[in-house]
C-alpha cells in the first residue's frame, strides 16, 4: 500500500523544515530553482536526475537547523564568514540519516572554494560548485536589492568559484530571467514541474520518513528518543495485541511522525524546566495542529489520524478535536498508550523519570478516569518489562548514533577550519 508518493515527502520535509525557519528553507527552494536551470540549460541530464538534485540542493543548508538554531536568521554571516558548522553537520545528517549517501558530500563541498574543490576527487564535485554559485547569488540578490549586480563575484572565477560554472550562470540567468522571476516567486512553479519527477523506492521513502523524524532532533536529540521510545512501544503493544500487518504499518508510521509538530515550538517552552503558565501550555499544544497542517493530503488519511489524535482522550478531555472513545480506533488509543508511557518514563526537563509502581499506579488511574484503553493499558502492563527492555537497547542506540555523529562533527570540524578562512 502507498502511504504517501514520493514527491509529497520532499514537500513534507521542506514544509516541516519551513516551521523552524522559513526563510532558510525559501533559500533552499531559490538555490535549488537556479541550479535546476544551470544544469538543464547546460544538458546531459535526465528530468528524474534533474528532481534529485532539486532535493539535495532544497536541503543544502540543513546543517544549520541545528548548528545556527539560536541566529539562524543571520544568514549572511554563516553563509559568508562562518560556514564550516553547518556543512559538516549537514553532510554527517545526510550520511548518516538519509538513503542518498552518495550525495552527502554536496553539502560538505558547498562552501569550499573552487580551487580546493577541483583537487577533490568526487563525482559530484560540479554539483557543490554550482550550489555555491547560486546561494552566493541568492543571499547577495535578497541583501542588496537594486544595488545587486551578478557579475560583482566575477573577480573569484577560478579561485573562490568556478569559473565555468559563472559563465554558465550568467547565461541562464539572462536566458530564463532568473532574478524577475525570484522577485515575482513565479520560480516556485517552475520547481513543482521538476518536483514531479522525484522517484523514490519504498525503502528509500521509509528511510526519508524516518529522516523527517530526526528533523524533530534539530531542536533536542531527546526529541527522537522519545518518538523511537513510543514507536518501539506501539510495536510492541501491536504484536501483543495480535494487530494485522497493514494495522501495524499505519500505527509505525503514525507514531514516527506524530511530534513533528513540536519544530514549530519554541525551544525555550519545550525545555522549561519548570510546569508552563496556561499561555506556554496552550502554545504547546498548538503542535498537533502544526503537524496536520504539514500532513493533510500528503499523507495517507489512516496514518495522519492516527498522528494526530495521540493527545486525544476516551472521555473526550483530549485536544484538539476532543474526541470521544467511540470517535477513536484501536491504532490511536495505542499510541496515546504509548505516548503517555514515554512522558512517564523518559526524562523531562522539569523532573527524573518516574518508576514502574508510579507508572503503573498513573496509568491504572488514567483508565478509571475513562481516557485510556483498559485493554491496552492491561497489555502493557502485563509485559512491561520485556517492552521497556527493548525500548531501552533500543534508546541506547540512538544515542549512540547520536554520539558517533556528534564525534565526527568535532574531528571533521578541527580539519576543515584549515581551509575556511
Ligand atoms: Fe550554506
Ligand atoms: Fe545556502
Ligand atoms: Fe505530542
Amino acid at each position: 500500500m502507498e502511504y504517501i508518493k514520493s514527491k509529497e515527502i520532499f514537500l513534507l520535509m521542506r514544509d516541516t523544515l519551513k516551521l523552524i525557519h522559513p526563510r532558510l528553507m525559501e533559500h533552499g527552494s531559490r538555490v535549488a530553482y537556479m541550479v535546476y536551470k544551470m544544469l538543464e540549460d547546460k544538458g546531459g541530464y535526465e528530468e528524474y536526475e534533474l528532481a534529485d538534485i532539486v532535493m539535495v540542493a532544497t536541503l543544502h543548508d540543513i546543517g544549520a537547523y541545528k548548528t545556527e538554531a539560536g541566529s539562524l536568521s543571520d544568514i549572511l554571516r554563516y553563509e559568508s564568514r562562518d560556514s564550516v558548522a553547518h556543512t559538516i553537520y549537514g553532510y554527517l545528517f545526510f550520511k548518516y540519516l538519509s538513503p542518498v549517501e552518495d550525495l552527502a558530500k554536496v553539502i560538505m563541498y558547498h562552501h569550499m572554494d573552487y580551487d580546493q574543490l577541483e583537487k577533490v576527487d568526487y563525482k559530484y564535485k560540479e554539483l557543490a560548485a554550482y550550489i555555491n554559485i547560486a546561494e552566493k547569488m541568492d543571499i547577495y540578490f535578497k541583501a542588496m536589492g537594486s544595488q545587486f549586480d551578478m557579475h560583482m563575484f566575477h573577480k573569484q572565477a577560478g579561485t573562490k568559484l568556478s569559473e565555468e560554472g559563472l559563465e554558465q550562470f550568467y547565461q541562464t540567468a539572462v536566458k530564463h530571467d532568473i532574478f524577475a522571476k525570484i522577485q515575482s516567486e513565479e520560480y516556485k512553479e517552475e520547481l513543482d514541474y521538476i518536483v514531479d519527477f522525484m522517484i523514490f523506492s519504498n525503502e528509500n521513502k521509509k528511510k526519508f520518513l524516518e529522516m523527517l523524524m530526526y528533523c524533530t532532533g534539530f531542536r533536542s536529540e531527546y526529541s527522537v528518543v522519545d518518538t523511537i521510545t513510543t514507536v518501539c512501544i506501539c510495536e510492541e503493544i501491536a504484536n501483543k495485541m495480535l494487530l494485522k500487518e497493514d494495522e501495524k504499518e499505519l500505527l509505525y508510521y503514525g507514531a514516527l511522525i506524530h511530534d513533528i509538530g513540536m519544530l514549530a515550538i519554541p525551544r525555550e517552552i519545550i525545555e522549561a524546566p519548570r510546569k508552563l503558565e496556561p499561555e506556554e501550555m496552550k502554545l504547546l499544544r498548538t503542535h498537533v495542529v502544526a503537524a496536520e497542517k504539514v500532513l493533510r493530503k500528503r499523507m495517507q488519511e489512516d496514518v495522519l489520524e492516527i498522528a494526530i489524535a495521540h493527545h486525544e482522550r476516551a472521555d473526550g478531555s483530549g485536544y484538539p478535536r476532543k474526541l470521544k472513545d467511540s470517535q477513536m480506533n484501536y491504532m490511536q488509543k495505542i499510541l496515546q498508550v504509548a505516548d503517555t508511557v514515554t512522558g512517564l518514563t523518559n526524562k523531562r526537563s522539569y523532573r527524573d523519570p518516574l518508576h514502574k509502581e508510579q507508572v503503573i499506579e498513573i496509568l491504572n488511574e488514567e483508565v478509571t478516569k475513562n481516557r485510556l484503553n483498559r485493554q491496552i493499558v492491561n497489555t502493557f502492563i502485563r509485559f512491561y518489562d520485556t517492552i521497556m527492555q527493548r525500548v531501552q537497547t533500543e534508546s541506547a542506540e540512538i544515542m549512540k548514533m547520536y554520539q558517533t555523529l556528534n564525534q565526527q562533527y568535532d574531528q571533521v570540524s578541527k580539519k576543515f577550519k584549515v581551509w575556511d578562512k
